[in-house]
C-alpha cells in the first residue's frame, strides 16, 4: 500500500514515532505501515533501516537530545497540514551509573531523551491530534520498581509515568487516548548495551521478551482506548503491589537479585557465544 504525499489522512492516518530505528520502534513501524498509516519517523540518522526509500515513511533527522531540532521537526510535521492520529514515544536511553558517580552528560542525555523530549513533543503536537487520536509512551518497569545502578533512568521513567497519567486526565474530554507500555527486559540493543555496562540483574528476574511482543502490544493498544500495559502481566500485578506496600521491596530484594543474577549470567553466556537469545 503506497500513500500519496502529503498523505491523504482519511486513507492513511499519520503516525509520528521516535526511536523508529531501534529494536522495538523498527517493528512498530512495520505494524503501522501494515495498518495503513503514513509514518513520520524522527531518528538521529534521518532514516529507518530498510525503509530509506519507502513513500509511506517520511524521515526527519532529529537528535532528541536537542530541543532546537525537535522544534524544527514539529514545524515540518505541522507544515504537512494533516491531523496526527498516533504519537508513539519509543526512543530511550539508559546509562547505568551509581548515584555516587553520576556524570553530568549522561544525566542530561537520559533526562532529555526519556522525559523532557516526550513531554515537549506531546505538547507541541497535541493540537494536531483529532478525537480518537492516541499518544503512546513506551515506558519501563523501571517506572514502578527501583533500579539500583540506573537511578537516573528510573527517575525519568517514573516521571514519564506521572506525565502520562496526568495527560490522560487532561485530554480525556477531547477524546484523545493515552497509553503507557511497561516492559520488563526486552531483547534489543538497549538491553545488550546495558548489560555490558553493568546494568542491574533485576532485569533478569523474568526472561527478556522478544521486541516483536512489545511492538504487537503497542499496536494493539493503539486500536483500543488508553490504558497501561505491563509485560509480562505478572510484573504489573507485582508492581501494583509494590506501589501499595513499598516496604515489600526490601524483603524480596535478596531473592530477586539471586534470581536475576542467574538470568543475567545465562543471557550474557548466550550473547557471548552468539547463540542469540530470545526465549519463546
Ligand atoms: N530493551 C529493554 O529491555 C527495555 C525495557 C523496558 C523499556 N524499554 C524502553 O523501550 C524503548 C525502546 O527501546 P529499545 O529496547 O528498542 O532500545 P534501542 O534498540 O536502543 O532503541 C532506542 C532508540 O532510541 C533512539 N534514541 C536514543 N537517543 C536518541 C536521541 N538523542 N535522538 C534520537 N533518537 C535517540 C535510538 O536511536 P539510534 O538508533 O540513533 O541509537 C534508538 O533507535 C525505550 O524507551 C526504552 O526505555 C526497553
Amino acid at each position: 500500500m503506497t500513500a500519496p504525499f502529503p498523505p491523504d489522512s482519511t486513507q492513511h492516518p499519520l503516525a509520528v514515532i521516535t526511536g523508529g530505528a531501534g529494536g522495538i520502534g523498527r517493528l512498530v513501524i512495520d505494524g503501522l505501515l501494515a495498518a495503513g498509516y503514513h509514518v513520520i519517523a524522527l531518528t538521529r540518522q534521518g532514516s529507518v533501516p530498510t525503509l530509506e526509500h519507502s513513500p509511506d515513511v517520511t524521515n526527519i533527522r532529529c537528535d532528541l537530545g536537542d530541543p532546537q531540532a525537535i522544534s524544527s521537526a514539529t514545524d515540518r510535521i505541522r507544515a504537512l497540514g494533516a491531523p496526527v492520529r498516533a504519537l508513539i514515544h519509543c526512543a530511550g536511553v539508559i546509562v547505568p551509573q551509581a548515584a555516587s558517580d553520576l556524570d553530568d552528560r549522561a544525566v542530561r542525555e537520559q533526562v532529555t531523551v526519556n522525559l523532557q523530549t516526550p513531554i515537549m513533543l506531546t505538547t507541541w503536537l497535541l493540537d494536531l491530534m483529532p478525537r480518537g487520536g492516541h499518544v503512546v509512551f513506551v515506558n519501563s518497569m523501571a517506572a514502578i520498581v527501583p533500579l539500583g545502578g540506573s537511578s537516573v533512568y528510573a527517575a525519568t521513567k517514573f516521571g514519564l509515568r506521572g506525565f502520562a497519567l496526568s495527560l490522560r486526565e487532561e485530554v480525556r474530554s477531547r477524546g484523545i487516548h493515552v497509553s503507557s507500555i511497561f516492559p520488563g527486559a526486552v531483547d534489543t540493543p538497549m538491553l545488550q548495551k546495558e548489560m555490558q555496562n553493568g546494568g542491574s540483574a533485576i532485569n533478569f528476574v523474568t526472561l527478556p521478551v522478544p521486541p516483536q511482543q512489545i511492538a504487537t502490544l503497542i499496536l494493539r493498544a493503539l486500536r483500543q482506548r488508553g490504558k497501561d500495559v505491563f509485560v509480562p502481566s505478572s510484573d504489573g500485578i507485582f508492581g501494583q503491589l509494590l506501589l501499595i506496600f513499598p516496604a515489600l521491596w526490601q524483603k524480596l530484594l535478596p531473592i530477586m537479585l539471586w534470581m536475576g543474577e542467574k538470568g543475567r549470567r545465562k543471557y550474557l553466556r548466550e550473547h557471548r557465544n552468539g547463540t542469540g537469545t530470545t526465549p519463546p
